[in-house]
């Protein structure tokens, strides 16, 4: 066996020290498989005097990640630090400068930099592998820029947050509000530091943007996401989403289509019948539609230190073994500029719940605004007032919930169509709306 395999790792916090403690309980068999050891000899993180459940005595400490990068004596450079710039961005390129591999578990980084990253691994003969920064404990990454590289991909779409996956399973299951459950995850360790990030779909939108890279070879464009998080669900939403045979989940997706790429994080409508609407809690999910291969589905722990660093070890594994595939699955130089299909031509089903004076007539405009903008409607349902007010005693200014599905039309007739209710005076609130996904 050759000589070890000598790692770097920045930033101990959960992730860290789970990759530390991997590689010290499963390091034999990792080295039979990979032909070579691995060994932990370089460390760096703040504060060395706290309690990581592992000896930090044998190696070298630094303080400072970027002198790690530029002067230890490694092979490989393990970034868990985080942020897009910074500590994390100066480190992974001095590392890659001087033909250090780079292992990272950095979404944000890769999503903003990632091709530039590539280029300069490509040019200093340095891999860089980052499977923990989509979906943390799935190995899409590999799946797509090598088990999948022999077909033609139209879609790639996926859970790839799981706070709010998680936020979204309790609501349904408990009836519990959005607040409440937001602070269980954050309580379970689940959320990022500043929740916003999982919430408001950017921490999905990370993910997706390299996702859309390897299917499509594409270069990544994370400014060219549309973004929607979940904050405007309800309980309501979810409930008339179970009552009409869908769960809500906030889905990241890329597709294909004739006018360019759709790249887009919302929450969705999707039927209960598909492999997505099952994935509950905090667990990911992501689907690949390749043309020869069909449909895959790979599901599992997203977030995690033991998930993450079963992730990063992979990638420490790939470079012990001499795989270098490229970073975004060909040189960075053939990949494709993204062409970005707008929003307003987004075609697909839509569920709409409005909040609509009780007047006579008002179901009338509404049916009569869907059908001026072209829009078909599958169904319209006035639910009884959540109080049971009588019938006959019902007040007029008491708004009651409407909830429409229309068939298959665009998102510029829909924003018409809405547009033209709102002004009537027939609701009294903006509109909700959820896009439904044609899924299996
Ligand atoms: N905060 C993320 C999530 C985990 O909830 O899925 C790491 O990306």
């Amino acid at each position: 066996m050759s000589e070890a395999l000598k790692v770097g790792v920045a930033g101990l916090g959960t992730v860290g020290a789970a990759v530390v403690q991997l590689l010290s309980k499963n390091g034999g068999q990792l080295a039979r498989k990979s032909g070579r050891a691995v060994t932990v000899t370089a460390v760096s993180a703040r504060d060395k005097s706290r309690d990581r459940g592992f000896d930090v005595s044998g190696l070298d400490w630094y303080t400072d990640p970027v002198e790690m990068a530029t002067s230890a004596d490694i092979d490989i450079f393990v970034e868990l630090i985080g942020g897009d710039s910074g500590p994390a961005e100066d480190s992974v390129r001095a590392a890659l400068k001087r033909g250090v591999h780079v292992v990272t578990a950095n979404k944000a980084l890769l999503a903003r930099h990632g091709v530039d990253l590539a280029g300069l691994a490509e040019d200093n003969d340095a891999c860089l592998n980052y499977e923990a920064a989509v979906a943390g404990g799935i190995p899409i990454v590999k799946t797509l820029r090598e088990s999948m590289a022999g077909n033609d991909i139209s879609r790639v779409y996926g859970i790839l947050n799981g706070t709010c996956n998680y936020i979204l399973t309790r609501m349904e299951a408990d009836g519990i509000s959005f607040e409440d459950c937001l602070a269980d995850a954050q309580r379970l360790g689940y959320a990022e530091a500043d929740p916003t990030f999982d919430i408001e779909g950017n921490d999905t939108a990370h993910k997706l943007a390299i996702l859309t890279s390897l299917a499509f070879g594409t270069k990544i464009a994370d400014e060219d996401i549309y973004l929607e998080g979940i904050t405007s669900i309800t309980t309501a939403d979810i409930q008339a989403a179970d009552e009409l045979g869908f769960r809500i989940k906030l889905l990241g997706v890329a597709q294909r289509t004739d006018t360019g790429i759709e790249q887009r994080v919302h929450p969705t409508m999707v039927p209960k019948t598909s492999a997505i609407a099952r994935i509950d809690g905090v667990l990911n999910a992501v689907a690949v539609d390749g043309d020869f291969v069909g449909e895959i589905v790979l599901v599992g722990p997203g977030a995690g230190g033991n998930a993450t660093a079963s992730s990063v070890v992979a990638d420490i594994a790939d470079i012990a073994r001499g795989d270098a595939t490229p970073v975004l699955g060909m040189p960075a130089s053939d990949l494709k500029d993204y062409v970005r299909a707008r929003m307003r031509l987004h075609e697909g089903g839509y569920y709409i719940r409005l909040s609509v004076y009780d007047r006579p007539g008002a179901f009338a405009e509404i049916a009569q605004s869907m059908g001026a903008a072209g829009i078909s409607l599958e169904s319209i349902v006035q639910k009884r007032h959540p109080e049971e007010i009588p019938p006959a005693k019902r007040d007029a200014e008491t708004p009651q919930p409407v909830i429409l599905i229309t068939y298959e039309t665009t998102e510029v007739a829909i924003k018409e169509a809405l547009d033209v209710i709102m002004s009537k005076g027939v609701v009294a609130e903006k509109p909700q709306m959820i896009r439904i996904e044609k899924l299996n």
